[in-house]
């Protein structure tokens, strides 16, 4: 057997030696030694999980990753570099901005309403406060709190997916976590922050002023 991570890694490491035109499925079977048919079958489930992308080139049928793959190995290198220096990040800080003003429209749906009360033990001002924050700075911090998974559900005919969330303090005092759809197009730079609270208003801040987030345990 061998793993998606070996695969990804391999696909990225040639990637980057060669380009992403040249990699095919005989070049992998030789570079990770396993057979053409052990390689072609996994190459299909990456591509069905998003995470490799098939192109056509002059050299036949090539393979890439997509943003989904680089993301993977991302987690994976921030886990495993966490482990190793045993980095402890448990506070953050960044600015708070604008957002396109979305994080109310979900934030108050009654089934994930319920689901915050159930889950994090309050409901949320219906509303996200945008938070910028250094992207590896975010990685390893969250990587140091516990995870709450808000279900997702479905209502007429629309999907409203899963939601990850990471409880955590504001500015020392107030109660809140931070939210990621797990199928976002946000870029990790923006994270979304609730709270029980108006925090702006509570909090008497504005854009462009700093905020820092504790991990709760
Ligand atoms: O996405 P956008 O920032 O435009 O708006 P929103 O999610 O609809 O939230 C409305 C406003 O409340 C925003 O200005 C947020 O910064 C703010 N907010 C807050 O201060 N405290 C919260 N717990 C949630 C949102």
């Amino acid at each position: 057997m061998i793993s998606d991570f070996d695969v990804l890694l391999k696909l990225a490491e040639e990637n980057n030696l060669k380009n992403k035109n040249t990699v095919t499925t005989i070049g992998l079977s030789k570079s990770l030694t396993v057979s053409q048919q052990t390689i072609s079958r996994k190459l299909i489930e990456l591509e069905k999980a998003g995470l490799i992308v098939r192109n056509s080139s002059y050299r036949g049928i090539t393979f890439s990753l997509t943003e989904d793959g680089t993301k993977f190995l991302n987690e994976k290198f921030i886990k495993l570099r966490n482990v190793l220096t045993k980095t402890t990040r448990n506070s953050i800080e960044g600015e708070i901005v604008s957002g396109l003003g979305e994080g109310k429209y979900y934030v108050s749906q009654k089934e994930y309403m319920l689901e915050f009360k159930k889950k994090l033990g309050f409901e949320p001002y219906a509303g996200t406060l945008n938070m910028n924050v250094n992207e590896m700075e975010l990685a390893e911090f969250l990587s140091n709190i516990q995870m709450v998974v808000i279900n997702g559900f479905k209502k007429s005919e629309r999907t409203y997916g899963e939601i990850y969330s990471y409880p955590v303090r504001i500015n020392k005092e107030l109660e809140g976590a931070i939210i990621i759809p797990k199928r976002t197009s946000h870029s990790r730079k923006i994270v979304e922050v609730i709270a029980p609270v108006f925090l702006r208003g509570t909090l008497k801040l504005t854009f462009g002023d700093t905020i820092e987030l504790i991990g709760k345990k």
